[in-house]
């Protein structure tokens, strides 16, 4: 058994574990989150168990990620049954600043992200957006200063966006990318999944369903825009408001006209009800 999963609210008091186990030569691995833990992060937690001796797990609900309209004031906390399950993944430490701690009175520097931020998938739907994640990832980093950072490919326009700034600013961290835990229906878990009513969770699984269809297709050469058209269709015939389906560069998340320009990622966000998903795929 590890030492006991501590939990820190301010900088220093991070500071101190994070020197400690850098004095020991231990290497650390971090996992940001917003909290209202389920496997998909559990996932992280244990691939940074794997590959570190110590693990920090931050949970904070990032206000300078949130648009006013957006679900800030209901997004789900669970504080308790979070400890509980670090507690079982023996995570050694609970990053959980305040959102003073985080953004003191006065607070005024922003991490503007372009490249894979601009790529006009979530950033289109969501203008701010990055420039909140860039932000409070460059402060997690700099706190913890860690060797590695785990992040899932559930949000892989994120994890993109967060690599190239880690490149881009010499952060030392390694950023490693853990793949979408789903539910046995192929729906991706996500903490806004507890938003779906029962009706809403019955079509949820859709979106993968389609992803993969699609996949399948433009595997077998079914020209892309046919293929697209088509997977759009079908998601907004179970009932999803479409926001994007796209088929981008795996890596640099440029548009593609046909499946010989390289890997291919498809990536698709729609709306059930008041409930935002988001999903994607390798080709
Ligand atoms: P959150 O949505 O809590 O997700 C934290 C991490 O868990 C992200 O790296 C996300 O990609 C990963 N994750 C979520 N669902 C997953 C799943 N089903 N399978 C694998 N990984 C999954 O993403 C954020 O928080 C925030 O934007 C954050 C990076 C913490 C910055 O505030």
């Amino acid at each position: 058994m590890g030492d006991q999963l501590r939990v820190a609210r301010t900088v220093p008091t991070l500071r101190r574990a994070v020197l400690r186990w850098r004095a020991a030569r231990e290497r650390l691995a971090l996992v940001p989150t917003m909290g209202a833990l389920h496997a998909g992060h559990g996932a992280l937690v244990r691939a940074a168990r794997r590959r570190a001796r110590r693990v920090v797990v931050s949970i904070f609900v990032n206000p300078a990620q949130f648009a006013p309209e957006e679900d800030l004031t209901t997004y789900p906390q669970t504080f308790n049954s979070d400890v509980a399950m670090l507690t079982g993944l023996e995570a050694d430490l609970i990053w959980a600043p305040s959102t003073d701690v985080m953004y003191p009175p006065g607070f005024a520097t922003r991490v503007v992200p372009a490249g894979p931020a601009a790529a006009g998938l979530e950033d289109r739907f969501r203008p701010h957006f990055f420039e909140g994640v860039a932000t409070v990832v460059t402060k997690l980093l700099v706190q913890c200063a860690p060797d590695y950072a785990m992040f899932g490919e559930k949000d892989y326009q994120q994890l993109k966006v967060i690599s190239q700034m880690a490149k881009d600013l010499d952060l030392s961290a390694r950023i490693v990318a853990i793949p979408t835990v789903r539910e046995k229906d192929g729906l991706a878990l996500s903490s806004r999944n507890a938003y779906l009513s029962a009706r809403e969770r019955a079509i949820a699984p859709a979106l993968n369903r389609v992803l993969k269809e699609c996949a399948g297709k433009i595997a077998r050469g079914e020209p892309l825009p046919q293929v697209l058209e088509e997977g759009a269709r079908a998601i907004e015939q179970t009932g999803f408001l479409l926001d994007y389906l796209e088929a981008r560069d795996a890596e640099t998340l440029a548009p593609v006209t046909s499946a010989a320009d390289g890997p291919i990622r498809l990536l698709v966000a729609a709306r059930l009800g008041s409930t935002r998903l988001i999903d994607n795929l390798p080709v």
